[in-house]
């Protein structure tokens, strides 16, 4: 039976949904997402026979030990990831389909501690995108310039530069495919978007990283690659002390391991070697007066196996 015949159950994407997975107010969500930018986010809730399923699925994963982990081992991963994406590139130019990521494939995703399948394919990467824009717009209001770290395919900082035609940008990547991503999109869309060559672990390439007080530093699903080995990169945010800095990204931290929804995903979480101890470190660092930790929000939308929108933002004091 076709999954989607009975409409009637079919939830919807509300402006209200996306005040709650941002955690900022109504009125900043409704100045950034219009009617139809909501078109067709529909989804219906997993049933139990569905949810075993999923959850057996996430069993063979845990027990396997070919699954790729994150890490310094990684690095040829990516650098294979994005030289396809930089093909397609040349094929069919700049645009944000094919700057987007191989993984936004999954149908099956995560909302509100249950399972749910969207109606379309383009589910995540819509709501990734409105939550990008929304936080964008709240906390970019002061800022000359935006430095993404792990930037990947330089999809983001096109959606910046749209948004802020004028706004400074750099983007860094410890892979050559990623910067030359970038200088593509500059010359297909005029953009002048700064690559730099930047390891997260090693911090090669430091003394190219211009920080002003007026800087943000954004990353986006890039510090999750970092495992627990995160301490000189967030030390060296922190001396360079940018205006704001924001984070997207999963946050182990966050999760309620009473429920077994989410042990599933500290289990996944674990399995893929994710970042592991930011939130802690950062409130260490508040409690003695170094930072000021601006939101902390879990969002409770996910990919299948765990969340990858968490939201933390923090300044240096
Ligand atoms: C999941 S992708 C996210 C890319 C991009 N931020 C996005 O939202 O599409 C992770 C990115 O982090 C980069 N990355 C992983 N480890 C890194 C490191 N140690 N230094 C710099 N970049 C790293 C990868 O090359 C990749 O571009």
């Amino acid at each position: 039976m076709n999954p989607y015949s009975d409409q009637a159950s079919l939830h919807s994407i509300s402006l209200a949904d996306l005040t709650k997975m941002s955690g900022l107010p109504m009125t900043t969500v409704s100045a950034v997402v219009q009617c139809d930018d909501l078109a067709g986010l529909r989804y219906l809730p997993l049933n139990e026979a569905e949810t075993t399923e999923i959850e057996q699925r996430l069993k063979n994963i845990l027990k396997d030990n070919t699954i790729e982990r994150a890490g310094a081992d990684a690095q040829h991963r990516w650098q294979l990831g994005w030289q396809e994406i930089l093909e397609r590139v040349r094929l069919g130019g700049i645009s944000e389909n094919t700057l987007l990521p191989q993984y936004f494939k999954h149908d099956i995703l995560r909302l509100y501690g249950g399972y749910i399948r969207a109606t379309t394919l383009d589910f995540e990467k819509r709501i990734f995108r409105l939550l990008k824009a929304i936080l964008f717009f709240n906390y970019f209001f002061n800022i000359s310039h935006v430095i993404e770290f792990g930037c990947g395919t330089g999809a983001n900082l096109l959606q910046l530069h749209k948004m802020f035609p004028k706004m400074k940008l750099t983007g860094c990547d410890w892979v050559q495919p990623s910067l030359k991503l970038i200088r593509r999109i500059n010359q297909e869309t005029g953009s002048n978007i700064q690559p730099i060559h930047f390891n997260m672990f090693t911090l090669d390439g430091n003394e190219n990283i211009d920080i002003t007080n007026f800087t943000a530093v954004v990353t986006l699903h890039a510090m999750e690659q970092l495992g627990n080995n995160f301490g000189p990169f967030l030390d060296m945010l922190i001396s360079n002390r940018p205006a704001v800095c924001i984070h997207l990204e999963p946050i182990i931290e966050f999760y309620d391991t009473n429920f077994e929804f989410d042990l599933h995903a500290v289990n996944y979480h674990s399995k893929r070697n994710y970042l592991s101890g930011l939130f802690n470190k950062l409130r260490d660092y508040e409690k003695v007066g170094d930072i000021e930790i601006i939101q902390s929000h879990r969002s409770g939308f996910g990919s299948t196996f765990q969340e990858a929108y968490s939201i933390i933002v923090w300044r240096p004091l």
